[in-house]
């Protein structure tokens, strides 16, 4: 990619400096645009103005470095300054789930929206990245033509994010599409300057309306939701027999027409986003009258949530029947690996669980103890696997890093109290585990006597590496 867009090229702000806002800001200005970052939070633009990333994202400290020192992003917590600086302002602040209610909380966009559109005086785009109820974009519109000195000349677009965490800088740079929701074509000009130098990559984009734009967002998260809950409810049929729901996922993933991507199961998915979309998408569907369309969501989120029950279940099982005083290492916390979130994080949900049953249990993550320690402060949190692992009863894996993946078993047996181990997400090798004399248990498999023979997967090596 030159780094070298247009001299026309917009001037860019991105409201909302978290995981996505804070990605994106750096990354615009890696491709070459000038861009103000702006938070309420003015610790985060402190950390961030001298480059310090204040989250746990690969290759993204490398990045920021980069744009500072070309010069070409800014941070502020000045709203009057953004609204001076922008051509296009793109608004990446949270959309949470609200408090009692699957809904989604809108505070936050709503008043980045007004509290901008209320100080911009030249003509310029507000584009909303942020998970939205459909029908949102739309009334943001009515809003801020009311509110803006400009009227209804100060346009409003909607430009879904589809990045992942722990692959945000790649996601960003090489998105595998755009989709602009447009009311104008002017606006869809705008966003065409925004993106140049990705479209002359040849990345594919789709051109909507913005209620179209919205619900892509939500309708691609709900149907990866719906992926990792179908592996994870054929878990719970193979639990209730003798069938490998590992083998069942290698086999299903060979039809192409299934594929391998998130069909891993296990204790399933959390984070910031499918939760709470499937959540409050179900929700914006029965508002509209088209609840019953949506309402396998519902069996989506319930499925999802019984893996973490089942896997207390699985350890309380291999400590014998009662968890009451049972050392457990609880290996991770973040929702999923390369990330130090853990909002809705299974991991932590279980550790939870597990303490509140008497459990003594000793959680380490590689990048997520900090977070998890704020959230959780009763748990006890520890710096090394080793340590986690030194006198455990039973070891859960729970959050697959590379760095348990990788863990010698025997090395490990030679630490804990029990060669025991609950392999929350299918992660490790499982003939490993019991040739060195573990009892090893996940979610779906049978159980497999200590030293038994051969390990459930498949005889031919046909085994699909099921990458996220
Ligand atoms: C998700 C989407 O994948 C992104 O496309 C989207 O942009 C983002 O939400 C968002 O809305 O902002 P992310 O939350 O970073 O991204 O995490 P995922 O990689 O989707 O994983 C979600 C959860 O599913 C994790 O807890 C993971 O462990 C779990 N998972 C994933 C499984 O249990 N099995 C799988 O096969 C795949």
């Amino acid at each position: 990619m030159n780094n070298l867009p247009p001299l026309s090229a917009p001037k860019i702000t991105v409201i909302g400096t978290g995981y996505l806002g804070a990605t994106h800001a750096i990354c615009m200005a890696v491709m070459g645009f000038d861009v103000l970052g702006y938070d309420v939070d003015h610790r985060k633009i402190g950390q961030l103005q001298a480059g310090v990333v204040p989250f746990y994202e690969p290759g993204l400290p490398e990045k920021l470095q980069e744009a500072l020192t070309s010069g070409r992003l800014r941070f502020t917590t000045d709203l009057d300054e953004v609204a001076q600086f922008g051509d296009v302002h793109f608004i990446c602040v949270g959309t949470p789930q609200a408090p009692n209610s699957s809904a989604a909380n809108l505070t936050y966009v709503e008043s980045a929206f007004t509290e901008l559109a209320a100080r911009i005086t030249h003509k310029s785009l507000l584009v909303g990245k942020s998970t939205v109820p459909i029908g949102t974009a739309a009334r943001l519109a009515g809003m801020v033509a009311d509110i803006s000195p400009l009227g209804p000349a100060l346009e409003v677009a909607w430009n879904p994010e589809f990045l992942r965490e722990g692959f945000a800088v790649q996601d960003t740079l090489h998105p595998d599409r755009l989709v602009f929701g447009v009311a104008s074509a002017w606006s869809e000009s705008m966003l065409r300057r925004a993106f140049e130098p990705l479209l002359t990559e040849g990345t594919p984009l789709i051109v909507a309306d913005m209620p179209t734009a919205e619900l892509v967002k939500v309708a691609a998260n709900s149907f990866l939701a719906t992926k990792i809950s179908f592996i994870n409810a054929m878990a719970e049929v193979c639990e209730a027999t003798s069938a490998d729901v590992s083998v069942l996922a290698a086999a299903l993933s060979l039809d192409d027409r299934i594929g391998p991507r998130f069909l891993k199961p296990g204790l399933g998915f959390g984070g910031g986003c499918l939760p709470k979309d499937i959540r409050a998408f179900k929700h914006r569907a029965e508002q509209l009258g088209v609840g019953q369309a949506v309402s396998f969501l519902g069996e989506v989120d319930s499925i999802n949530n019984r893996r973490r029950i089942r896997t207390v279940d699985l350890i309380r099982e291999l400590a014998g029947g009662s968890l009451a005083g049972v050392k457990v290492a609880a290996l991770g916390a973040a929702f999923k690996p390369n990330s130090d979130d853990v909002r809705d994080a299974p991991a932590l949900d279980v550790a939870r669980m597990l303490y509140l049953e008497g459990a003594a249990v000793t959680v380490y993550d590689p990048e997520a103890n900090t977070n998890a320690h704020r959230l959780y402060p009763d748990l006890n949190y520890v710096d090394s696997l080793a340590t986690a692992a030194e006198g455990a009863d039973v070891v859960a894996l729970l959050t697959e890093w590379d760095e348990f993946r990788s863990a010698d078993p025997d090395y490990l047996g030679g630490l804990v109290n029990h060669r025991r181990i609950v392999d929350g997400r299918h992660a490790l090798d499982a003939g490993r585990y019991i040739s060195s004399g573990w009892e090893y248990r996940a979610l779906g498999r049978p159980y497999q006597a200590k030293a038994a023979a051969p390990s459930a997967v498949p005889q031919r090596d046909t085994t699909p590496n099921l990458a996220l």
